[in-house]
């Protein structure tokens, strides 16, 4: 399993004193990390940003973040002789899950939310092998049922974000966005669910302020789905609803973890709807080129708000982070399409066609 991708780092072996591995851990890899972070002035313009970045995590292996933190989990897991990893999930963890899992020769169970799951996540775990078990109930219910199927040991791992070797492996993306600005950003936007990344983000700068990579740490702008914002109403919602199934969440895992985020950043968290969210997901690749998954627009729409109403200054350097690729939710995406041209197979059908 070990092996290195050309010049590619590998990101157990580059972030190896922040993790925990050791020399038993395989060096499991499909090429996750050292995604790009892309200056995005047209949309930064749109928005009232002058300095916006945003760290493209759909570039990883799976198309999501998640696989920051699988690699980690997943070689833990190889590592204690587990047979089976375990997971609920809102798609994108599952997708990361059952590729690492098959990459490392281990069972994938993942349990999924009937009838919410994007179209490509599904296929993703479907594709890579794992048993896929649709529950009658949101993530919060599946997770519940996950925490108790992994308590049972029998060599299955939970690889949820509750697993700490999934945080541990999040938390790199905050060195590289250090490594590559120079500093630590102003501020850090991401769209919030479960609550495992805006934690591992914030361990992340905490721990580059000890290691001396940096001095400071940013604000932490966290931003959820108005329908699945249980940090905005201060308690867990029974019933999540919104068109950004990735965050579709009402009892995050990690509630206190992100209350510390939050809090010791001088941060916040809030809500946008799911309507400012689709006009954003279509502004980020109209405007910047790259195409996100609904759930990465959350952080744009909110910022927009946030610049707006004076409680982010524009002028700041502003990193927001696109967790997931655009084709991974075809359905939602497709409202994208436009009209098709047609023409003859000439050169004269086709500047007809295009009214020239
Ligand atoms: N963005 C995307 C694309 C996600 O898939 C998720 C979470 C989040 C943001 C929120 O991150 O949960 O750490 O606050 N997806 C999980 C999953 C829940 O099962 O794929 P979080």
């Amino acid at each position: 399993m070990s092996g290195s991708f050309g010049a590619r780092p590998v990101l157990l072996e580059r972030f190896r004193d922040l993790l925990p591995v050791t020399s038993a851990t395989p060096l499991l890899t499909l090429g996750e990390g050292a995604t790009p972070l892309v200056r995005v002035p047209r949309l930064g313009a749109d928005i009232g940003a002058s300095d916006l970045w945003l760290k493209v995590e759909g570039a990883n292996p799976t198309g999501s973040f998640k696989d920051r933190g699988m690699v980690v989990a997943v070689a833990k897991a190889a590592e204690s002789g587990a047979r089976a990893i375990v997971c609920a999930s809102t798609g994108n963890t599952s997708a990361s899950a059952a590729a690492y899992a098959a990459a490392a020769g281990l069972e994938a169970i993942v349990l999924l939310p009937a009838g919410k799951i994007a179209a490509g996540k599904l296929l993703q775990a479907f594709a890579a092998g794992a048993k896929v078990i649709s529950i009658d109930g949101n993530f919060d219910d599946a997770l519940e049922i996950v925490r108790e199927l992994g308590a049972g040991g029998g060599g299955v791992e939970i690889v949820n974000s509750i697993n700490p070797h999934r945080i541990a492996g999040q938390a790199t993306a905050a060195h590289e966005i250090i490594a590559d600005l120079g500093d630590a950003p102003d501020v850090l936007a991401l769209p919030v669910g479960n609550a495992g990344n805006i934690s591992a983000y914030w361990r992340g700068f905490t721990d580059a302020v000890r290691i001396g990579s940096t001095k400071r740490r940013p604000r932490m702008a966290g931003f959820q789905a108005a329908g699945a914002a249980p940090f905005v109403s201060g308690a867990p919602i029974a019933n999540p609803e919104t068109i950004a199934t990735a965050i579709r969440i009402g009892k995050p895992a990690s509630w206190d973890l992100a209350i510390a985020a939050r809090d010791e950043s001088g941060g916040f968290i809030r809500a946008v709807t799911d309507d400012e969210i689709l006009r954003a997901q279509a502004d980020i690749i109209r405007l910047g080129g790259i195409f996100v998954e609904p759930a990465c627009a959350a952080p744009i729409a909110g910022l927009r708000n946030a610049i707006a109403d004076g409680s982010i200054d524009g002028s700041q350097r502003i990193v927001a982070v696109m967790t997931g690729f655009g084709l991974k939710d075809p359905d939602t995406a497709s409202r994208l399409v436009g009209e098709i041209r047609q023409s003859d197979a000439t050169v004269a059908g086709v500047r007809r066609a295009l009214g020239w």
